[in-house]
């Protein structure tokens, strides 16, 4: 038995999920359709020690309550393949602020199984690797791949592949940060409370398949003023779905409404821009090479944007030698 590492990046939805058709199996409700983002990632090293009753999980120099049960679920998964019982050491580091909408658990949870299943000489494919990783959390089935990913439910399981690789379509990602500080209600939590009060979500889940397709085709054709409709009215649905939740689930500060105000007046003076938002309060811009400046310069100048990030799009997790 060895230690690994392993290196993942976030994923933002161009078409989003939200809620769950299964809790205890962390089956989403919809499908989804992803982009990876390069700039930002996670370093996860696993190490299984012979004897250790427990696993230790280390996040950013801090160590996790021991009954952080969904990285002990992931490595169960995982030590039941190899026939194996021993805890582990997991050490892991985001270069990017965590649980702040940014989609650290996505990156997270795969880079644990990645590092995890090698660690345990398994050689697991990707499609079974990102359906471990789901159990952690739903988004983090799509950072096993690079580019353009889609995941579909499919009977009583999911399916996740790309559709396009980053240099198909080089797009990029330019991240408004508004905050540092980690969001107050989990997805998780959230969606069970969406599910059980918002008067939207059935109509967010009856509707969901077609923005899917469209979204697909979009990215297919390469048709960027059909993804930014799409994948604007993706978002503000799902916003829509949680403003109505009860308690109300709302994520957006001021400074998250100026950069929709900001990337709307871009596009309306022509640049190839559009905005998505998840469970944070932190925009994602998404624009063609040639906008990159502008799109980062105005951003920039919104009061209460901390700071912006450029991202290309990433690739998959991937396992690393590099141990820093
Ligand atoms: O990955 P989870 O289960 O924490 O949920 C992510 C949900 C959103 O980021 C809001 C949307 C999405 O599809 O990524």
């Amino acid at each position: 038995m060895r230690e690994a590492t392993a290196i993942a990046h976030p994923n933002v939805a161009l078409i989003k999920y939200w809620g769950k058709r299964d809790s205890a199996a962390n089956l989403p409700a919809v499908g989804s359709l992803s982009i990876g983002l390069g700039a930002l990632s996670t370093r996860t090293t696993v190490r299984f020690e012979p004897g250790a009753a427990a696993d230790t999980v280390v996040l950013n120099g801090n160590e996790l309550p021991a009954e952080n049960s969904k990285v002990t679920l992931c490595l169960d998964m995982l030590r039941q393949i190899a026939g194996v019982d021993a805890g582990a050491v997991v050490t892991s580091a985001n270069d990017f602020p965590t649980g702040a909408g940014l989609a650290s658990s996505a990156s997270g949870y795969a880079a644990l199984v990645t590092a995890g299943a090698a660690a345990l000489d398994l050689d697991l494919s990707s499609q079974q690797l990102s359906a471990i990783a789901r159990t952690g959390s739903g988004s983090a089935s799509r950072s096993l791949f690079g580019g353009f990913v889609l995941l579909r439910n499919d009977g009583d399981d999911t399916t996740c592949a790309p559709v396009l690789a980053p240099e198909e379509w080089p797009l990029a990602v330019v991240v408004a940060v508004t905050s540092d500080e980690p969001k107050a209600v989990s997805s998780r939590y959230g969606m069970e409370q969406s599910r059980l009060t918002s008067p939207y979500y059935r109509q967010w889940v009856d509707g969901h398949d077609a923005d899917l397709e469209a979204g697909l085709r979009c990215v297919m054709e390469r048709d960027f003023a059909g993804l930014a409709a799409v994948a604007e009215h993706s978002c503000l649905k799902m916003h829509a779905v949680m403003m109505a939740t009860r308690p109300p689930l709302l994520y957006w500060s001021a400074a998250t409404m100026a950069c929709l105000d900001a990337v709307r007046a871009l596009r309306g003076e022509g640049e190839e821009v559009f905005f998505t938002v998840d469970a944070g309060p932190q925009v994602k811009a998404v624009c063609t090479a040639a906008a990159i400046d502008r799109v980062a310069g105005t951003l920039q100048s919104v009061p209460g944007v901390l700071r912006v990030i450029v991202s290309h799009l990433g690739d998959g997790a991937r396992l690393t030698d590099d141990h820093d």
